[in-house]
């Protein structure tokens, strides 16, 4: 088997420090996650971010862990070699160690995920403690944490001011030493991005943090334009799948309003 077939672990992941550069996507459906299996992506992210992309939530704290499961299970089946990383939603994990084990569990055994996620900084190290120990890898997740947006305010930048970038640091530290795989860095100034990505031993994923860390993630409707409103500074968009899709749909209305389709060669 040639390394572009081995399955990824979380393991592999970590390895892939300072060695390769790691382009990792969200997702949410079967058919996407083939594809991005496909193209040799390592890790895919089934994101709570699908609160909105997909469920149409103003943002990711009403998503259930019914939902998230259903969505994990999904990408998992599309999957052959990406690592697949499963989002713990809103109060799934803050309750207690217990709570959070058990539904990390759930994750990997109803659901066939690889690995949770999981926001929080220095708080949360004995929960990834906890969940690393039983055999559950975690990616954890700093910076801008969405689902603290009742508390943050906004989606703003993180790690402006000298003291905010030394906490994000310790953070950082005190994430790897609990046994994190990786780190996911949202929203922060590149130069930290950088300092984090020097300081700790495991890959950092950026998501506007960047072009120092480890690794990229991108929410997978951003990248293929598949929203038409704001685009945040950080993403680039691949495709504009949404023009084109708009353009089938009405040619799709118009041909049937017309009678053209289904013509002589799509009938029985
Ligand atoms: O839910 C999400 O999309 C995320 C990002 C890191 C991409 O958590």
């Amino acid at each position: 088997m040639s390394a572009e077939e081995t399955k990824w672990t979380a393991a592999r992941i970590t390895e892939m420090k300072g060695r390769q550069k790691l382009a990792c996507l969200t997702v949410a459906d079967y058919c996407m996650a083939r594809m991005m299996d496909e193209a040799g992506l390592p890790l895919l992210l089934v994101g709570d971010s699908l609160a909105m992309t997909v469920l149409g939530y103003p943002n990711t704290l009403p998503v259930t862990l019914d939902a998230m499961l259903h969505h994990t299970a999904a990408v998992a089946r599309g999957v052959r070699r990406a690592l697949v990383v499963a989002d713990m939603p809103f109060l799934s994990y803050q309750v207690s160690t217990a709570q959070a084990l058990e539904n990390a569990g759930r994750f990997l055994k109803e659901a066939g995920a690889d690995a949770v996620k999981l926001e929080g900084g220095s708080l949360r190290a004995p929960t990834v403690r906890a969940l690393t120990a039983n055999g559950i890898p975690v990616l954890a997740h700093i910076g801008i944490t969405p689902q603290s947006l009742r508390a943050m305010g906004s989606y703003k930048v993180q790690g402006k001011t000298p003291r905010e970038a030394e906490i994000l640091l310790q953070d950082a530290r005190d994430l790897a030493e609990a046994g994190a795989f990786a780190l996911v860095l949202e929203g922060l100034p590149a130069a930290l991005g950088g300092a984090i990505t020097a300081a700790v031993p495991i890959p950092t994923i950026s998501i506007g943090a960047g072009p120092q860390c480890d690794g990229q993630i991108l929410v997978v409707h951003d990248l293929l334009g598949l929203f038409e409103g704001f685009t945040p500074k950080f993403v680039k968009r691949y495709a504009n799948l949404a023009a084109s899709m708009k353009t089938a749909f009405s040619a799709y209305r118009d041909e049937v309003e017309r009678g053209v389709y289904p013509g002589p060669e799509h009938c029985y």
